[in-house]
């Protein structure tokens, strides 16, 4: 028993044994929580798959989750239930730190971007209609109260964690109204916060200068709606390796869920070689939003020495280990 419960919902695919690796990491390092796992498994209510209702009660009762992939069924009726989620809890600001890992060498060197998207609207509303045939219209709504939530917490993100600058990123030439009101929302906080540099880019130009140098992007927060932040932290973590390599965190006023957002990779599920960093970088950011400080930094430091050293690394970042042999690494560093 610990001090804290956290909702874990393994996922599908290679979700089970990531998580077994986390569970044993986060066991040797001593965190004070107890997990309490659910299943996610759809249930078809009325032709549409839904989150099994204690899945439901487990995150709202703990108010913080740790989540493997979910894999989306394709067909009519199935939403993706990662937006589900996202949408049960309301979990307004979806924040992606994508930083280069020592050890794991690309084109790319200092990259160390923070993308805070919004998660609730813009492209995601969905609303689409087929007008007439041949003619449909998908509704990017944007409220301002969405935009106003998502820019406080960039800017509260950005002065509480030594990045004082924010940078708004959109397309606000072409889309004149919905951004327009996604920057007049980051205007008015910018007012509040005026130890917080502000400036705006466009997110096309965001994209060629980043991948032309990352570096001046080491030192903001990028706020941005939300089809934008899915893209672009993408993008970012091309730069660094790919999706196996970067954290993710929803948060929301009364629940937050981390969550690794590689896909289940059935390919190569129950094999024993998934590599399981990105949830276990999702699960420090998670410890962290937690106030557990210490033993995020511990795990950090234990996780990124055994990458930097390149004996026990998984095959997808080149290596041999299986995510038994990588896990094991990691326990070692944490008991010495
Ligand atoms: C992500 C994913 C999701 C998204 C999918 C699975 C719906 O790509 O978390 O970025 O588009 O938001
Ligand atoms: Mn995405």
């Amino acid at each position: 028993g610990g001090n804290f419960n956290v909702t874990l919902i393994p996922g599908d695919g290679i979700g089970p044994e990531i998580s077994e690796s986390i569970k044993a990491i986060f066991s040797t390092a001593k965190v004070p929580i107890s997990w309490e796992e659910v299943d996610v498994t759809p249930t078809i209510v009325d032709g549409v798959s839904t989150i099994p209702a204690d899945a439901i009660a487990s995150i709202k009762k703990n108010t913080v989750a740790l989540k493997g992939p979910l894999a989306t069924p394709i067909g009519k009726g199935h939403v993706s239930l990662n937006l589900t989620l996202r949408r049960t809890f309301n979990l307004y600001a979806n924040v992606r730190p994508c930083r280069s890992i020592e050890g794991y060498k690309t084109p790319y060197d200092g990259v160390d971007s923070v993308i805070i998207r919004e998660n609730t609207e813009g492209e995601y509303s969905g609303i689409e209609h087929e007008i007439v045939d041949g003619v449909v219209q998908s509704i990017k709504l944007i409220t301002h109260q969405a935009s106003e939530r998502v820019a406080r917490y960039a800017f509260e993100y950005a002065s509480k964690n030594g990045r004082p600058h924010v940078t708004a990123v959109h397309k606000a030439p072409i889309m004149k109204m919905s951004d327009g009101m996604f920057l007049r929302a980051c205007r008015e906080l910018a007012a509040e916060y005026p130890e917080v540099k502000y400036d705006e880019d466009l997110l096309d130009r965001v994209c060629l200068r980043i991948v032309q140098n990352p570096a001046p992007y080491a030192d903001r927060v990028m706020v941005m709606p939300n089809l934008y932040g899915d893209i672009l932290s993408d993008m970012c973590a091309g730069l660094i390796g790919g999706l196996g390599l970067t954290p993710s965190g929803n948060i929301g006023r009364d629940a937050s869920i981390f969550e690794a957002v590689h896909g289940s990779a059935p390919d190569i599920a129950g094999k024993g070689f998934a590599n399981p960093t990105a949830l276990l970088l999702s699960g420090i950011m998670m410890l962290r939003h937690m106030g557990l400080m210490e033993h995020a930094a511990k795990i950090e430091s234990a996780a990124l020495t055994t990458i930097a050293e390149g004996k026990f690394i998984t095959r997808d970042l080149g290596g041999k280990a299986s995510t038994s042999e990588y896990t094991e690494e990691i326990l070692k560093r944490l008991r010495a």
